[in-house]
């Protein structure tokens, strides 16, 4: 394995492969540290965006022309790109969506509402993003769910022993965050859904910010649903796939209804089509998905083992470096962790921080992460996050650093 630590050349062609990485921000070099937000495109991406729209742009699934055939082949060739690098057993099983929110909530909505009766219980964690928490809290006001959190840490880890105890024959579903978006745990999930599925429970994995960091292997994990979007794996944004298990995802009812997901119909009556269109009412987004198929590509071209091994690299680098700095505390020191490195520093508000690194053509994300119950789990209002990609630098780094020693400057800390 040719590794990408200390191998710049190769990095810097990576760096090439990204136009908005070339640019300036506020008269500086862009220092692009928001990954974990959504990723910057690869030029693969926007070009076989550009070409579908130059070049042969249809809709899909509806006419006989050829040009209608090119789109709907390319289209379904996207679902099968997608199938493969999920290592889902059937083509039926990947459903495109809007995004990792409308997938969690088609699951909600269309597995749980119809399966759980009123004294279930469903199982979370604390560390979740709010599209893990809202449909789940929604569904259990609606029909008298329970719903438990596998607590937290200091160090930001689960609580293996609480899930345990939370585990009870009520339990009709697990769901939860493989890679903590604002703290950067890893959870060890595979173990986590054992355990469920040794008791019947069905498993749901929110992926959106491991489908970039890990290998995901959906039959390995042995899940029955898994989320990810597309604008965090280097794809486009308003995509989304929603991985199901045949068995589960056959016997659903559709979440949205209309064009496209009907066998017929007629003044008295609708039979839905067949997997997966059932869940694809509308003319989809088509562009969203070949551009997340040319992402897909992009990603496993570089090497997924490389790409690890690398983002783990910068993030000990940065660590490292951030933990220099004596005014400035890291939230999230789990033992297992992806490139996300959340901080306060003393009293500064992190959108101060932000604003001043802005100023330095600095880009990190400040606030709540779309994961408040973990704000309050360390009792802060709020962090800066910087996280990183495979396009990331030391020098990107070193840029941070320099810029949070004006933060500390300018605030007199
Ligand atoms: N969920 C995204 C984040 O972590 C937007 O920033």
């Amino acid at each position: 394995m040719n590794s990408l630590i200390n191998n710049p050349q190769e990095i810097a062609q990576i760096r090439n492969d990204f136009p908005i990485l070339q640019t300036k921000m506020n008269g500086k070099p862009f220092i692009y540290l928001d990954s974990a937000a959504s990723t910057q495109k690869p030029k693969v991406v926007i070009d076989a965006i550009t070409d579908l729209y130059t070049n042969y742009y249809s809709n899909i699934h509806r006419s006989v022309y050829h040009y209608s055939q090119l789109s709907t082949e390319r289209y379904e060739n996207a679902r099968e790109i997608i199938r493969k690098f999920i290592n889902a057993n059937r083509f039926e099983e990947i459903i495109f969506t809007s995004g990792a929110t409308e997938s969690l909530n088609l699951i909600a909505y269309s597995y749980a509402r119809f399966n759980l009766q009123e004294g279930d219980e469903i199982i979370i964690t604390e560390m979740e993003h709010h599209a893990n928490i809202v449909p789940w809290q929604q569904l259990a006001k609606e029909k008298n769910l329970i719903l438990k959190y596998i607590p937290i840490n200091e160090r930001g880890e689960l609580v293996w022993e609480e899930y345990a105890k939370l585990l009870s024959p009520r339990t009709k579903i697990v769901s939860l965050v493989h890679i903590s978006n604002s703290l950067g745990t890893i959870n060890p999930v595979k173990e986590i859904f054992a355990k469920a599925k040794k008791v019947g429970v069905v498993t749901c994995l929110d992926a959106s910010q491991s489908i970039q960091h890990t290998q995901i292997d959906v039959q390995d994990l042995d899940c029955d649903f898994l989320a990810f979007s597309g604008h965090k794996l280097y794809g486009p944004t308003g995509i989304g796939v929603l991985y199901g298990k045949f068995d589960l995802l056959d016997k659903m009812v559709p979440f949205k209804t209309g064009g496209d997901m009907i066998k017929s119909v007629t003044l008295e009556k609708t039979i839905f089509a067949d997997l997966p269109e059932r869940f694809e009412a509308g003319t989809q987004n088509i562009e969203g998905a070949i551009g997340l198929a040319a992402a897909v590509i992009y990603f496993q071209s570089l090497g997924i083992d490389r790409i690890l091994e690398y983002e783990n690299h910068l993030l000990n680098y940065a660590t490292e470096k951030i933990m220099e700095i004596p005014e400035v505390k890291i939230i999230g020191t789990a033992e297992k962790k992806a490139s996300i490195i959340s901080f306060i520093l003393e009293d500064i508000h992190p959108h101060d921080i932000g604003t001043i690194l802005d100023k330095q053509g600095i880009a990190i994300r400040t606030g709540q992460h779309c994961t408040q119950p973990v704000m309050k789990c360390f009792g802060i209002p709020a962090t800066a996050r910087a996280s990183l990609a495979f396009y990331n630098t030391e020098e990107d780094i070193n840029v941070l650093i320099k810029g949070l020693k004006t933060v500390i400057q300018t605030f007199n800390v």
